[in-house]
């Protein structure tokens, strides 16, 4: 994928989100992801931990269409700047409020892209003793895959492209965006 540079002429570079996913689709998945999850995981209450910030939309979804009891709970994440390749560097901005010991634990992404985040947050998860952990990310970019982390649930399969909307943002923006949709770089 092409880096795209960020700089004051933002608006000048970008064409707008081409769409993806529309509502209803994204709506019609995000149920199903419930159902399956509903049945799939042990009994019990769910902990539900959100990958802050993207992962704030689709999480408020997500648990609602939840059949089972639920804790919900935070952590924010920082590994991308502003542009749109990873650093490799994961740092814990925000920790959770609640102890995850013992809890059947749902850790909830927007997208697993390189899976250097997620295996960071596996890692760290699992330290602290869940009676179990499942892993649920929206959307799943298989081919960027650097490290081979374990993903449960995935709603979508993209290919290599940059997405926004729906809680995933470029630059903080477009988190907004009630779709998904592709940006890409205006011709120079
Ligand atoms: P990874 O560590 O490379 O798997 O990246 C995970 C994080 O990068 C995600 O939680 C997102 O915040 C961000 N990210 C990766 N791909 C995209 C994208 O296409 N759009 C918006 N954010 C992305
Ligand atoms: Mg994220």
């Amino acid at each position: 994928m092409k880096g795209l540079a960020v700089n004051h002429t933002l608006e000048e570079q970008l064409a707008p989100p081409r769409p993806l996913f529309d509502e209803q689709q994204i709506s019609a998945r995000v149920k199903a992801l419930g159902r399956e999850i509903s049945e799939k995981l042990p009994s019990g209450n769910i902990h539900v931990v959100g990958v802050l910030r993207g992962a704030f939309v689709f999480m408020a979804d997500l648990v609602r269409a939840l059949p089972r009891e639920t804790c919900c709970d935070f952590l924010a994440v920082r590994s991308y700047g502003s542009e749109t390749k990873t650093s490799g560097i994961v740092e814990i901005t925000h920790d959770l409020s609640l102890p995850i010991s013992g809890q059947h634990v749902l850790l909830v992404e927007d997208i697993v892209d390189t899976g250097l985040t997620l295996r960071h947050l596996q890692q760290l998860m699992a330290m602290r003793g869940p009676a179990s952990l499942h892993t649920c990310a929206l959307l799943n970019k298989p081919s960027r895959r650097r490290v081979d982390v374990p993903l449960d649930f995935a709603g979508f399969e993209i290919p290599d492209h940059f997405v926004v909307g729906y809680g995933l943002d470029f630059d903080q923006r477009y988190r907004n965006l009630p779709y998904i949709g592709v940006i890409e770089a205006a011709q120079a």
